[in-house]
């Protein structure tokens, strides 16, 4: 069996330029403005997992030498992509409701909404500043197509709240929207900052979609199996809101019609929603029984597994590298990660 490394260790290989993020975050973060400054150390005093900022710095050296990495450029750059992440993170804790990210209370909790509002579009302005820095067009336009794309699936993904009819390919192009395109776009843009062919550069951004699309499916699958004080998150939202992701999706296609209409019913009271609290509990654990029960669970990370193995093929086209094989370990810690 395949042994799944830590996720320092798949980092290895980019340690030096990763060490430099978080104070590139907050020099492009910096201002006079004391509740701006309060909510952004806040926010940030919880690391991420920096896959953003990490597959910029892959696509940057798969063929390039380290020097190429020092570049002030392309440490900015990865930065920006940490902060505009983390303005999506911020405005999507408002949408979703979220009482806890990175094991934290959210800012919307921990201030208000209006607040974690204004604070998200101060990073997102700051993103997008930090990013025209790197003086190349086609990184500029990529990203400003991505960004729009994020917010699209977002929107997309709320238009079809509490639809128990949506089809798994309208949730697979929801979160290629959502999730997938930025973490392409940030492996592309390393990629095309040190000047990879053409073919390469769109081998990587393949993988970025796929590993993208793996990722956000596990994190659904998280959400209902997950540990919450390893995930970080309150388990059980995307359910309690009326979001539909892959595992639920599927149940509704397999199940007969008196057990489509007792999940209804959980939705229809909601979750968290009950006073009675046993009550809620009993509920999300009905939900997880008949997940496992019908097999959706294994069906999403099944779903999962195909996009890993996808990606992994895109990989083929450069020669073994410790890059590489960093890439090819990061598509089994996806399917294999807690948090
Ligand atoms: C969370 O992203 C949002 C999703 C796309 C599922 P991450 O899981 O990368 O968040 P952090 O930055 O590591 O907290
Ligand atoms: C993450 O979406 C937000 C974006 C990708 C813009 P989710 O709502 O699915 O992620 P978590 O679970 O809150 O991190
Ligand atoms: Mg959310
Ligand atoms: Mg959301």
């Amino acid at each position: 069996m395949k042994e799944t490394i830590s996720l320092d260790e798949i980092y290895a290989p980019i340690e030096e330029p990763l060490l430099e993020v978080p104070d590139s975050i907050l020099s492009i973060l910096s201002t006079p403005n004391e509740l701006a400054s309060e909510v952004i150390r806040y926010f940030f005093s919880r690391q991420g997992k920096y896959l953003r900022p990490a597959l910029t710095f892959f696509g940057a050296a798969i063929e390039n030498h380290q020097s190429s990495l020092q570049e002030e450029k392309l440490s900015r750059l990865a930065a920006a992509f940490e902060i505009f992440h983390s303005a999506t993170l911020i405005h999507d804790d408002i949408i979703d409701s979220a009482h806890i990210r990175r094991n934290i209370p959210t800012i919307n909790v921990k201030w208000s909404p209006q607040v974690a509002v204004l604070v998200g579009d101060y990073l997102h302005d700051k993103a997008i500043s930090a990013i025209f820095e790197c003086e190349n067009g086609r990184v500029i336009s990529l990203f400003l197509r991505t960004a729009g794309l994020v917010c699209d699936g977002e929107i997309h993904e709320l238009r079809e709240k509490n639809n128990f009819n949506l089809k798994e390919d309208e949730y697979l192009e929801i979160i290629h929207k959502k999730t997938a395109s930025l973490i392409a776009c940030c492996i592309e843009s390393g990629a095309i900052l040190t000047g990879l062919p053409i073919e390469k550069v769109e081998a990587l951004k393949r993988f970025g979609r796929d590993f993208g699309m793996a990722f956000q499916i596990v994190d659904d699958c998280l959400d209902f199996m997950g540990e919450e004080h390893e995930f970080g998150k309150t388990l059980g939202t995307d359910a309690e809101e009326g979001v539909l992701t892959l595992p639920l999706i599927r149940l509704m296609q397999v199940v007969d019609e008196p057990t489509k209409s007792k999940v209804f019913k959980i939705f229809k009271r909601g979750i968290a929603a009950l006073e009675d609290v046993s009550d809620a509990s009993n509920k999300l654990r009905t939900l997880k029984e008949l997940l496992a029960e019908y097999g959706a669970l294994d069906y999403a990370m099944a779903k999962g597994r195909e996009f890993t193995e996808k990606a992994r093929l895109e990989l083929s086209i450069f020669a073994d590298s410790p890059i590489k094989r960093s890439l090819n370990h990061l598509l089994d810690y996806v399917l294999d990660r807690n948090r």
